[in-house]
């Protein structure tokens, strides 16, 4: 029986420290110490033991009981060691490889201009608004003193969702105008930048689509000084101090008097360079008094209330700041232009 139990001690403990991993410890676990097994069945030969060896041999059982058992849990601790440096090593992160870079994006040049823009009016009391692309030819040519017949009206020139052409997209901001009269309370200072349409083929200086800044200013005794002032004023604000502008006299038929404002070329001081095609002058926006049937139309009384508006083009401007020669560059998107800025 010693013998036995000798030769199970040395099976046992060889199997246990080869085994390579915790499901097949547990399987010899079973095979050597469970119910069914192999020192059970040793164990259950103690009956043909005579009562002097018996104790001796109970010992001798007991002590393999415990050698076993504690040879599974030294295994144990050691293969759960390796498991974990095994882990550890797989997923080990390397940190001195450079990291993988996200390039972030950041504002289309133009929209730095608007930005620009809006800070100064905003920082002069105007308020920002926003209205349809799809207008009414009411708000868009009629309410504005434009009237059928007119050539701005033409099919060629805008799109129209129907026959009738009473829907369109919006060739102008300038309906912007009466929708602030319509539905504010005066006094009204506003800005309306948003999309235009019409319809010109694309080219380095037309684009279908391009933008507009509406502003207008309607309250009691309002001139045409004050517009000049605040043109003035915003021209200074963008292309620096000193900077000097010219009214022309111009026809829009939604303003009396109406004009064109350039301002002196601020490349070559108006001697004439290729920013301003020789001219020493740079057309900025159209301007003017709103014209009393325009003010009437919208339930404003001219005689008690009068007001500027002036409406530019966006594109134009950040062409012009920012040396930009081709329009199509500002719609195309590609990232190797707009990363420039
Ligand atoms: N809407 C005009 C255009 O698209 C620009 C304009 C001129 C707007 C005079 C105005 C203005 O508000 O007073 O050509």
């Amino acid at each position: 029986m010693k013998e036995l139990m000798q030769r199970l001690r040395e099976a046992s403990l060889k199997a246990i420290t080869e085994a390579q991993d915790m499901d097949l410890l547990e399987t010899l676990r079973v095979k050597y110490l469970g119910k069914k097994g192999e020192l059970t069945a040793i164990l259950r030969q103690m009956g043909q033991l005579s009562a002097q060896e018996r104790p001796a041999m109970g010992q001798l059982a007991n002590q393999l009981r415990s050698d076993i058992e504690n040879a599974i849990e030294a295994r144990k601790t050691e293969l759960s060691a390796a498991l974990l440096e095994k882990k550890l090593r797989d997923e080990a992160l390397d940190v001195s490889l450079p990291g993988e870079k996200k390039p972030i994006g950041h504002k289309h040049p133009m929209y730095n201009v608007l930005d620009q823009i809006k800070d100064i009016f905003v920082g002069m009391g105007f308020e920002i608004v926003d209205g349809p692309e799809v207008e009414l030819a009411d708000y868009n040519f009629t309410k504005l003193n434009i009237d059928e017949g007119h050539p701005s009206r033409e099919w060629t020139d805008t799109f129209y969702f129907t026959e009738d052409s009473s829907i369109l997209l919006r060739t102008q901001t300038s309906p912007m105008q009466i929708h602030a009269m319509e539905t504010r309370e005066l006094p009204i200072r506003i800005i309306a930048p948003g999309r235009v349409y019409r319809k010109d083929e694309v080219d380095a200086t037309h684009s279908p689509m391009f933008h507009q800044i509406e502003g207008m200013v309607i309250d009691k005794g309002v001139t045409m000084s004050d517009l000049k002032a605040t043109l003035n004023l915003v021209v200074e604000k963008i292309y620096g101090k000193g900077t000097v502008t010219r009214f022309r006299p111009h026809h829009f038929p939604f303003t009396e008097p109406s004009c064109e404002m350039d301002i002196q070329c601020h490349k070559c001081g108006g001697k004439g360079c290729p920013t301003c095609k020789g001219e020493g002058w740079i057309e900025v926006l159209g301007a003017g008094m709103v014209h009393p049937k325009v003010l009437a139309g919208c339930g404003i009384d001219p005689d008690v209330y009068s007001g500027w508006a002036f409406g530019m083009g966006l594109e134009r401007l950040a062409m012009g700041e920012y040396k930009i020669t081709d329009l199509r560059l500002i719609f195309e998107n590609d990232v190797r232009f707009l990363e420039q800025f």
